[in-house]
């Protein structure tokens, strides 16, 4: 059983992008820019920014973040979001989600410019990604693919069950493995809630993927020997610890893991090659390479 080390991929995947940065710097190209808006206060978002921010710093990026009131309203969140896709100096433009109640998501994300659409929730991109087309893929399905590719895990004619139909997780990461790639020409078979026989389903899988957000849901009944196990969830249970709680996957890891020929980790798997999936694409914004 070999541990796929997410933590170790993402920095050998930041070293190479902090090469290229330093490159382009070089050559007198421009520095690439990530602008993240955050609107209100939330704990988890804040921590989310906060990282991002570290991150471009980290590879030499230059980062902006807009910080907005929970009393922000849709018309002047639309009006920031405007003036960013017309700055030339920005090349990519995220809007941490969730946002406060009254203010549309949807309209929102729809409103970003598909060009700087780092984090490839526009419809537009989602379309090019399911087409197979070049596009911004999102986070977590990104940091999943390069997973897969960087440790040469055969997928081709495999069968791949992803338990979880997210916009975000779920939905596209069953699409890409689906396309005619590498990764991909996987047979796939997306699960959810109201999915009746997952264990049976889940016996018959090459490649499981789970992203439903139930802590310990996958056991080891439900994994046949010799499969590849991606964990996406991560969630905070109570615990005898030091802050009172530990982080769980989605994957029961101790009885899961005996079975399989690989297996992520949580935390230390999908968690570092997602936040370093934001900075491929906005290498890919700054290159203009995705909509040549
Ligand atoms: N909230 C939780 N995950 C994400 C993400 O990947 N992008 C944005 N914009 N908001 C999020």
């Amino acid at each position: 059983m070999t541990i796929l080390d997410g933590k170790a991929t993402a920095e050998t995947l930041k070293k190479e992008i902090a090469q290229t940065v330093q490159q382009w710097k070089k050559e007198g190209k421009k520095t690439p820019h990530l602008a993240a808006i955050l609107v209100g206060c939330d704990g988890a978002s804040e921590t989310y920014v906060n990282s991002k921010e570290r991150d471009c710093h980290e590879v030499g990026m230059q980062s902006t973040v807009i910080r907005l009131p929970d009393t922000t309203t849709e018309a002047e969140l639309l009006q920031k979001v405007n003036d960013i896709n017309r700055d030339a100096d920005i090349d990519g433009l995220i809007v941490q989600l969730p946002l406060p109640k009254h203010i549309n998501e949807q309209k929102i994300i729809e409103a970003i410019d598909p060009k700087k659409d780092v984090d490839g929730f526009h419809p537009l991109n989602v379309g090019r990604m399911v087409a197979g087309l070049p596009s911004y893929i999102s986070a977590t399905p990104d940091g999943i693919m390069e997973l897969l590719a960087r440790y040469h895990i055969e997928t081709a004619g495999k069968h791949v069950v992803v338990i979880g139909r997210s916009n975000i997780v779920g939905r596209p990461v069953a699409n890409l493995l689906s396309l005619k790639a590498n990764p991909g020409n996987c047979t796939v078979t997306l699960c959810h809630s109201q999915t009746s026989n997952i264990k049976a389903l889940c016996l018959q899988a090459d490649i499981i993927i789970a992203a439903l957000g139930k802590p310990e849901f996958l056991t080891a009944d439900m994994v046949r020997e010799g499969a590849v196990v991606i964990d996406v969830g991560i969630t905070r249970v109570k615990a005898a610890t030091k802050n009172g709680f530990r982080l769980a996957g989605d994957v029961n890891f101790n009885e899961v893991a005996p079975r399989c020929s690989y297996i992520t980790p949580v935390p230390g798997g999908i968690g570092p090659m997602t936040r370093v999936s934001l900075l491929k694409n906005t290498l890919k914004a700054a290159a203009k390479e995705v909509f040549a």
